[in-house]
């Protein structure tokens, strides 16, 4: 069954070089409003958008995020933020922290819940501003590695206690449209749905689940099909053993440290 948003979602491809062309502001200004129509919880949004327009900030962020230069590159890059802070800021300043202390009501302190429902919200309105970019022809990246350097980060864009970075993304017009032809390999759904309750992840199960990738994999890298080297080994030691990832580790803490202490 086909229709248009399923195209889209179907055929999405991250994008990673972008032609030098401005997004025209109306474009924009559509895919800031389909951001905000994301669900939110309470409908309260945990978060905040800043839009890097300054191209210094852009390339001090390549650099920050493991040298990706796409991103000084990207005509659009927005910076989600879990952002509770405005909530403590609008409790307090309209005076309903002091209204319940009168009615005996003591003030508590945001914590761990707070953070995740606020990186819930900014990484679900990420993804319409994602799809609604798409729908005008307008690719994206995500970049993870925006979770590294926490200290840089939070005071490259002057970050509150409450307001912890989420997501980064990239846009832009795709310079070629040849790369984004095929939709990158997924595992069939039924390695991924489970019915009412967990099952654990069997190596028969793993092996259907990136059989396909592991394929394309020995294809890219040119690997003869006999060949012994796995998907396993090669997320392993490029991935999961890499310096990015103990790097991410000591930011991630630093950040949940910064907002329960
Ligand atoms: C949380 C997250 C972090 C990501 N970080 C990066 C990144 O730092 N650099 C990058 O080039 N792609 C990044 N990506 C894009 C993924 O590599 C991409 O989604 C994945 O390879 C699947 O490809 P597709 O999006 O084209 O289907 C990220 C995606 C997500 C969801």
């Amino acid at each position: 069954m086909e229709n248009e948003v399923m195209n889209i979602l179907m055929k999405r491809r991250s994008c990673r070089s972008f032609l030098q062309k401005d997004i025209e502001p109306e474009k924009k200004e559509m895919i800031q409003k389909a951001t905000l129509r994301a669900p939110t919880a309470g409908n309260q949004l945990f978060y905040s958008i800043i839009d890097i327009k300054d191209r210094n900030i852009k390339e001090k962020l390549a650099v920050l995020c493991d040298n990706q230069p796409m991103i000084a590159k990207a005509p659009m890059v927005w910076l989600f933020v879990a952002d509770v802070q405005k909530w403590e800021n609008f409790y307090r300043l309209n005076g309903s922290v002091e209204k319940g202390k009168q009615r005996g009501i003591q003030e508590r302190k945001v914590g761990a819940g707070e953070l995740f429902l606020a990186l819930d919200d900014a990484l679900i309105a990420a993804q319409n501003a994602v799809i609604a970019a798409e729908s005008f022809g307008i690719g994206s990246c995500y970049i993870g590695d925006i979770l590294e350097n926490h200290e840089q980060i939070v005071s490259m864009f002057s970050l509150p206690k409450y307001a912890a970075v989420a997501t980064l993304l990239v846009f832009g017009y795709p310079k070629s449209t040849q790369e984004l032809a095929h939709p990158s390999i997924r595992p069939s759904v039924d390695a991924v749905f489970m019915e009412n309750s967990y099952q654990d992840y069997t190596l028969e199960k793993l092996k259907y689940a990136y059989g396909e990738q592991e394929k394309a994999m020995r294809r890219r890298k040119g690997l003869p099909e006999d060949s012994d080297e796995t998907i396993s080994d090669d997320y392993y030691f490029r991935k999961h053993m890499s310096d990015f990832m103990e790097e991410m580790n000591r930011s991630g803490k630093l950040l949940y440290q910064r907002w329960m202490e």
